[in-house]
């Protein structure tokens, strides 16, 4: 059973490689010798190898936005997974609802890039599942997230101690200030147990996956999603650019009282 909880920072499109460089030497310093769960920082792909340098010698963990699914060769302004190890790399995003939306990335080219991720096997993929606001008012929010898990990883096999994470995050909450009901991230997450129980087997889900929110976590809101059954962690946006509420969130996560203010 992997016991950790995870707390994901997707830093996006929103700080230029001197802020990243700042910004990841204040989240190492506020976590200096934590070890009481897994911290990741996503920075741009601009930034990741400073980054990486930074991070030596802390517990913290870098990953990246998004990869290609080939190794190498003529694709045009795209990285290979491999690139992502060489840059430092222990994780990856995969399949984000705002590359779905705005690179229009289907389901056929998430499935590659998991597969893509996987065969390295020095990358831990976080796929993000999720349904928009017409999918969950028409009621087909269940459908979708089973429909999403399957495209993504039907087939697949998973190896040794290979950690794949599944991110649900409901698009209609990213970005808004509003998280979802969290009664409604631990139906969604048992739906995601369950169908992944169903591909994968019971044993692989508790060894091998984690199942995390993302949507509008802050730390305010994060108390009521600690004590969830079904929630090994959290893939958060905004809250993760603030050293000091991020601390708040991670440690409200695995219960621990904050520590000590870094100036922002
Ligand atoms: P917010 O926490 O800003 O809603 O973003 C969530 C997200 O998209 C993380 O990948």
């Amino acid at each position: 059973m992997l016991t950790k909880k995870i707390i994901i920072a997707n830093w996006k499109m929103n700080l230029s490689l001197a802020e990243t460089v700042g910004l990841t030497k204040k989240f190492k310093e506020k976590f200096a010798g934590f070890n009481q769960g897994e911290v990741v920082i996503c920075p741009a792909n601009l930034a990741l190898s400073q980054a990486a340098k930074i991070l030596k010698g802390s517990q913290l963990k870098l990953g990246a936005q998004n990869v290609f699914w080939e190794d190498k060769g003529m694709y045009t302004g795209e990285i290979s997974a491999d690139m992502l190890v060489e840059a430092g790399c222990q994780y990856v995003i995969i399949g984000h609802s705002e590359r779905r939306k705005y690179l229009f990335e289907n389901y056929e080219m998430i499935h590659k890039k998991v597969r893509a991720v996987l065969e390295t096997a020095k990358l831990t993929p976080i796929v993000c599942i999720g349904e928009t606001i017409e999918e969950k008012e028409s009621d087909r929010r269940d459908f979708v997230l089973v429909e999403q898990l399957q495209q993504a990883l039907s087939g697949i096999d998973v190896f040794g101690n290979q950690q794949i994470i599944v991110a649900y995050e409901p698009v209609w909450a990213i970005g808004t200030g509003t998280a979802i009901e969290p009664s409604e991230a631990e139906y969604a997450h048992k739906i995601i147990r369950l169908a992944l129980n169903d591909m994968f087997g019971m044993r692989i889900i508790s060894q091998n996956f984690k199942i995390i929110y993302g949507g509008s976590i802050n730390s305010k809101n994060v108390k009521k999603f600690a004590a969830l059954e079904n929630m090994d962690g959290l893939l958060v946006g905004g809250v993760g650019l603030k050293v000091d509420d991020f601390s708040k969130v991670v440690k409200s996560i695995i219960n621990l009282p904050a520590g000590r203010p870094v100036k922002n």
